[in-house]
C-alpha cells in the first residue's frame, strides 16, 4: 500500500469520522504504523497540502484581446526600448506618491507615473481647490518631458482614485458609491457618470482613474463592501463595459482613451470580494471554478469592453498572493482573458509577496505584475529593482515586456502627442466641476440609488405642504451622505462648506418643502418647538475605507436614532427613516420604530 493511499484512506476516514464522532482506530499493522506515525508528524499540513487547489488555466474560457495591436505604436515602442537604458526602463515600471517624491526626483529616476494616494493632494491639503491640482499636473509633467539631457521622450502620468466622482477634488461632483448604484440596477447612467468623471479629472490635469472596482462582494462585514457594484456577478459584468466606456470611450473609436476620455483601472484581481470573514486583504478559498464564475465574470466583460489597466489585488487564494500569483496574472488574465493591457500593484501590495519587501520583490514582476505602486518605497524599490535586472534575477525579456505594455497604453492615451495637462482642452474650466448638468446626474443617481423598504399609510412621498421635523445626525452632514473616499481617504472630518456645490438632506428637504409650502425644523436630537406633522430621521455608518470598515458583525449598533425613534413614536408623530450605509445592517429595532424606511447607500 503506498504511502499516498494509505495516508489518503486514515485522512478521509478520520475527517468523515471525526465530523461525526471518534476518529478510527488505526490500522495496526507495522507498514500502516510506520506511514501512520510518518504522516502524524503533521497531519494539519498535509490536509493542507491536499486540500489546496490548482489554478489550470485551461478551465478558463478564452477571450481574444478586442483591440488589435497598431503597426505604428508597435514600432514606436521598438524604438524606444533601442533607446531607453535599463535605468529609463526600470523607471516607467515604479509609481511614486506625490506625498514621497517631487517632480526634480521623477525626472532623475525617469519614473513613468505618480500617484495621490486616498490621503495625497498638492500641498499636502485634501481641501486644497482644484488649480493647484492642475499646476502640480503641470509641474510633474514638464519635469517628466525635459529631454535636454538626450533621454527619450516618455511622458508620466498621474493615476487617482475617482472612485465616485473626481472625489478627492473640492467642488468636484460626487456620485453615489458603486453599492447605490448597484441597487439602481440601470447599468446605463454608468456611462454617464463615467463621462461626467473622466471630464472633472481633466479639468485638474489628471489622465487616469483607479476606477472602476468590479469586485463581487459576497461578504457584507468587509470594509469595501461599497465599492462593489453587488453580490450578484451578472449584475456586476453588466455595469464594467459602462463604467469603463464612460470613463474611456469605446476601443476603436478615434477618441478612445483620448479627447473628453481618460484611462481607467479595472480591480482589484482577483478575488478581493470573497476573503474569509470578508477580512480586506485576507484570503479567498472560494474553488477555482468559484473564481472564474463569480469574481472572473466581470473582468472578461470588462476586458472585452477595452479595459487596458488591471490593478492586483492584496488578497490572496490559498495563501497566494494574488500580486505575485503568476498563474493568475500571466497565465489566466493574459492566456485566458485576452488582457493586453498592463498590471498595476495596489498600494505596496508587493511586499505582501512571499520573499519581498516593498522596496524589493523581483518576483512579483517576474509574476506578471508590470507596474509597481510604490508610493513611498519607490526609492529603494528601484535601486533594488536595477540590480535584479543587471544581475538577471529579472531577466531582459520581462523587463521589455513590461516596458512596452506601459508604452503601449500612454501611446493609445496619446500622450506622446499630447501638450501640457494645463493647456488640454478641458484644463483649467473649473466651472465644469459639480455643474448644473453634472449635478443633473448626480441627483438623477442618487434618487435612483434609494431603496424603500417600508411605506406604512404611504407615508412617502412627504405630502406637500407638511411641517416636517428633521433629525439624526445625519440630516445636515454632507461628509456623512458621501463616505470614505471623499477629499480624503477615509472620507472624516468633512464640514458641509469642504462641498461648496453639494447639498445636505436638511438643504434639500428645506428647497422641496418651501416649494409646496412647507417648512421643515432641523434638531438631531428630535426636541421640537411645535409638534410636526411627520419627522424624517437620518443616520446611519460612519464614513471609512478599506480594512478600516472590516466589521465582526452586521448589527448596526449605534442607538442614538432608535431612541429618536422611538421616543417621537411614543408622541404619535409618524417617522421617516434615512440610512446612511456602506452595506446592508440588521437594523430590525429602527425599522419596528418606523412608520417609513429607506436604505440610502
Ligand atoms: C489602496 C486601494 C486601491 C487604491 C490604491 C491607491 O490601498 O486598495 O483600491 O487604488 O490604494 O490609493
Amino acid at each position: 500500500m503506498n504511502k499516498d493511499f494509505s495516508t489518503g484512506l486514515l485522512l478521509s476516514a478520520s475527517l468523515a469520522l471525526s465530523a461525526c464522532g471518534k476518529a478510527p482506530e488505526p490500522a495496526t499493522t507495522s507498514a500502516v504504523a510506520t506511514e501512520t506515525s510518518a504522516v502524524a508528524t503533521d497531519p494539519a499540513a498535509e490536509a493542507k497540502a491536499a486540500k489546496v487547489p490548482q489554478i489550470e488555466a485551461k478551465n478558463w474560457p478564452l477571450q481574444p484581446s478586442p483591440i488589435a495591436r497598431q503597426p505604428a505604436v508597435e514600432e514606436k515602442i521598438k524604438a524606444l526600448l533601442a533607446q531607453m537604458s535599463p535605468e529609463q526602463k526600470v523607471g516607467q515600471l515604479i509609481q511614486a506618491d506625490i506625498a514621497s517624491v517631487t517632480p526634480q526626483q521623477v525626472r532623475e529616476y525617469y519614473l513613468g507615473s505618480v500617484l495621490n494616494g486616498g490621503n495625497s493632494a498638492p500641498g499636502r491639503d485634501n481641501r486644497v481647490g482644484p488649480k493647484a491640482w492642475l499646476e502640480l499636473a503641470d509641474a510633474f509633467w514638464q519635469a517628466s518631458t525635459d529631454t535636454s539631457d538626450g533621454r527619450p521622450y516618455i511622458p508620466v502620468m498621474w493615476g487617482t482614485d475617482a472612485v465616485h466622482g473626481h472625489s478627492n477634488v473640492k467642488g468636484a461632483i460626487i456620485f453615489p458609491h458603486n453599492i447605490g448604484l448597484g441597487a439602481m440596477r440601470e447599468p446605463k447612467l454608468l456611462r454617464k457618470i463615467g463621462q461626467v468623471t473622466a471630464i472633472e479629472m481633466q479639468v485638474t490635469g489628471l489622465d487616469w482613474t483607479f476606477a472602476p472596482t468590479i469586485a463581487v462582494v459576497r461578504d457584507d462585514r468587509w470594509g469595501r463592501t461599497y465599492e462593489s457594484y453587488g453580490e450578484d456577478p451578472a449584475l456586476v459584468a453588466s455595469y464594467a463595459p459602462e463604467i469603463l466606456q464612460g470613463i474611456q470611450g469605446e476601443p476603436g473609436s478615434a477618441d478612445f482613451l483620448r479627447g473628453n476620455h481618460m484611462l481607467a483601472t479595472v480591480k482589484h484581481f482577483l478575488g478581493d470580494g470573497g476573503t474569509i470573514d470578508g477580512k480586506d486583504q485576507g484570503d479567498n478559498q472560494h474553488s477555482e471554478a468559484n473564481l472564474r464564475d463569480l469574481h472572473g465574470l466581470p473582468y472578461y466583460s470588462a476586458i472585452k469592453a477595452g479595459a487596458r489597466v488591471v490593478m492586483a489585488s492584496y488578497n490572496s487564494w490559498y495563501g497566494e498572493k494574488m500580486h505575485g500569483f503568476q498563474p493568475m496574472l500571466s497565465d489566466v488574465l493574459v492566456g485566458r482573458m485576452g488582457f493586453d493591457g498592463f498590471v498595476v500593484g495596489d498600494w505596496n501590495g508587493h511586499g505582501q509577496v512571499k520573499g519581498c519587501t516593498p522596496t524589493d520583490c523581483a518576483n512579483a514582476l517576474n509574476a506578471g505584475l508590470d507596474m509597481f505602486m510604490a508610493p513611498d518605497s519607490w526609492q529603494k524599490l528601484y535601486d533594488n529593482t536595477l540590480a535584479q535586472v543587471k544581475d538577471g534575477r529579472i531577466t531582459q525579456a520581462r523587463l521589455d515586456e513590461a516596458v512596452s505594455r506601459v508604452l503601449r497604453i500612454k501611446a493609445e492615451m496619446g500622450l506622446f502627442e499630447q501638450v501640457q495637462p494645463s493647456k488640454r482642452p478641458l484644463a483649467g474650466k473649473f466651472d465644469l466641476l459639480g455643474s448644473a448638468e453634472h449635478r443633473a446626474v448626480a441627483r438623477e443617481a442618487a434618487r435612483k440609488s434609494l431603496v424603500l423598504l417600508k411605506n406604512n399609510q404611504k407615508l412617502l412621498p412627504i405630502k406637500a405642504g407638511s411641517k416636517v421635523l428633521l433629525a439624526g445626525d445625519g440630516a445636515d452632514h454632507i461628509g456623512k451622505q458621501s463616505g470614505g473616499w471623499t477629499l480624503s481617504w477615509q472620507g472624516a472630518g468633512n464640514k458641509n462648506s469642504d462641498f461648496p456645490n453639494g447639498e445636505s438632506i436638511y438643504a434639500g428637504l428645506q428647497g422641496a418643502l418651501a416649494a409646496g409650502g412647507g417648512s421643515v425644523e432641523l434638531s438631531e436630537n428630535g426636541r421640537f418647538t411645535s409638534k410636526p406633522d411627520l419627522a424624517v430621521v437620518v443616520f446611519g455608518e460612519e464614513p471609512y475605507a478599506e480594512f478600516v470598515g472590516d466589521r465582526a458583525h452586521l448589527a448596526f449598533d449605534d442607538s442614538r436614532a432608535l431612541q429618536v425613534l422611538t421616543e417621537l413614536k411614543a408622541q404619535g408623530i409618524p417617522t421617516v427613516s434615512v440610512f446612511l450605509s456602506g452595506r446592508p445592517l440588521w437594523v430590525n429595532p429602527e425599522l419596528n420604530q418606523s412608520d417609513a424606511f429607506v436604505a440610502a447607500f
